[in-house]
């Protein structure tokens, strides 16, 4: 007879580990729909408090990856590497990490979400670009592969189902902080791509989900042992998340700032971040040459606009007009609404500190992401000096009201001390 899921969840509930035959037999009831939201509920709270060791986390990670899709790439002469980022403000990192590491000789299967929480997801930001699809067939994406080196797709209903469910029963329960689960959660879905390698960017501040370095380092370790228990080597590397990167919040914004890192400027604290990541990647596809030589690589790849090349022949592949892609300032939504935050209260001030929290918010205020045309630009931020009148944001939104709700958040956001 069949062990009930009744006596799993009490072997769960006293602190000894599933094996991966229980684990398969839950997730098989889970996806089925025989196993009721009660016992789920209780099964995830048992999971939340007593947690599960690194094999009970592998066996969680490997059956929930295999409860749907897994695309194989066979026949590719690049190394597959992907990466995945825990989730930040303002971060844009995909748009230009995919095409870099792709002009550097790596394929890329990009398999992306929406936004979770109070972080815009890639895809949001990808769809601001009128005429792109992302929802690829297998054939599609392993054209992008070859041709540019890499593909934009969304990581649908069909990859990991188990984790669909699992996920909407964790939201209801407050299960979602749990370790295991994070991780079962976030690698089920990303080890579905195809990809044999992949990098890390755990975001840790205000910002992101973990607050504490000590907390994204427990992330990242514990990410990076299932995912090469798994057979995909990982490493990861820690995201500063206590201000926005970069200066833009919002679809339509984010993608013009990815752009301009792609053509050599943009923010600093992006360049130095995708540079980084690029190297890693290289690094664990096994096209090393040094870590410098890596970092001067991707340097020169930005500069030289390669990938900035890959990008536009990557976005005309999946559906963009090439007037669209030739002029993103023209084709990309644009709010009917701009309006900026002054600096008033000194004559100059140094900018001491900017709550990306509080960005996140004032972003979601003005209509982001449904609406792609929405969003901040950081003007000014911790460490830069601002005279008065000039500009600390820049809002975009489509009513008065939006605005009024933004600015006064905005205002609150940002502590500028006299120098
Ligand atoms: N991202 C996911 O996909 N799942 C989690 O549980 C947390 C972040």
């Amino acid at each position: 007879m069949q062990v009930s899921t009744r006596q799993l969840i009490e072997e769960k509930r006293e602190g000894r580990s599933l094996s991966g035959e229980a684990v398969q037999l839950l997730v098989d009831r889970i996806v089925d729909g025989t196993m009721t939201d009660l016992e789920l509920g209780a099964l995830l709270m048992a999971l939340q408090i007593r947690g599960a060791d690194l094999e009970e986390t592998v066996a969680w990670t490997r059956v929930m990856r295999d409860s749907g899709r897994i695309l194989v790439f066979d026949g590719l002469d690049r190394p597959l590497v992907d990466k995945h980022s825990t989730g930040g403000v303002g971060d844009k990192v995909t748009l230009v990490l995919a095409p870099l590491a792709a002009s550097l000789g790596l394929a890329v299967p990009t398999m992306t979400g929406r936004g979770l929480g109070h972080t815009g997801g890639t895809i949001d930001k990808l769809l601001a670009m009128p005429g792109l699809r992302v929802d690829l067939s297998e054939a599609e994406i392993l054209k992008g592969l070859r041709h540019e080196g890499f593909a934009f797709f969304e990581a649908g209903p069909e990859f990991a189902p188990a984790d669909r469910r699992i996920y909407a029963a964790r939201d209801r329960t407050a299960t979602v902080p749990c370790l295991p689960m994070i991780v079962a959660s976030i690698l089920s879905k990303k080890l579905c791509s195809g990809a044999q390698a992949l990098v890390l960017d755990v975001k840790v501040g205000r910002g992101a989900f973990m607050q504490s370095k000590e907390e994204a380092h427990e992330l990242g370790d514990a990410l990076v042992e299932v995912s090469s228990g798994l057979g995909c080597p990982a490493r990861y590397r820690l995201g500063g998340m206590d201000e926005p990167l970069g200066r833009a919040v919002g679809s339509s914004l984010e993608f013009l700032e990815a752009l301009a890192c792609l053509q050599g400027g943009g923010p600093q604290d992006l360049r130095r971040h995708v540079i980084e990541l690029a190297a890693d990647m290289l690094d664990l596809g096994g096209l090393s040459e040094g870590r410098k030589k890596d970092r001067a690589r991707a340097a020169l790849a930005l500069d030289k606009k390669e990938a900035l090349a890959l990008f536009r022949s990557g976005l005309i592949r999946q559906g963009a007009r090439p007037e669209a892609v030739q002029e993103p300032i023209e084709a990309l939504p644009r709010a009917p609404i701009v309006q900026k935050l002054l600096l008033e209260d000194h004559d100059q001030g140094l900018v001491l500190d900017l709550d990306p929290m509080a960005v996140a918010m004032a972003a979601h205020d003005l209509g982001s992401p449904d609406d792609p045309a929405a969003g901040v630009e950081c003007l000014a931020k911790p460490g830069e000096v601002r005279k008065k009148g000039e500009a600390l944001f820049r809002l975009h939104g489509s009513t008065r009201r939006q605005i009024a709700a933004a600015m006064q958040r905005l205002s609150r956001a940002i502590q500028v001390d006299i120098v």
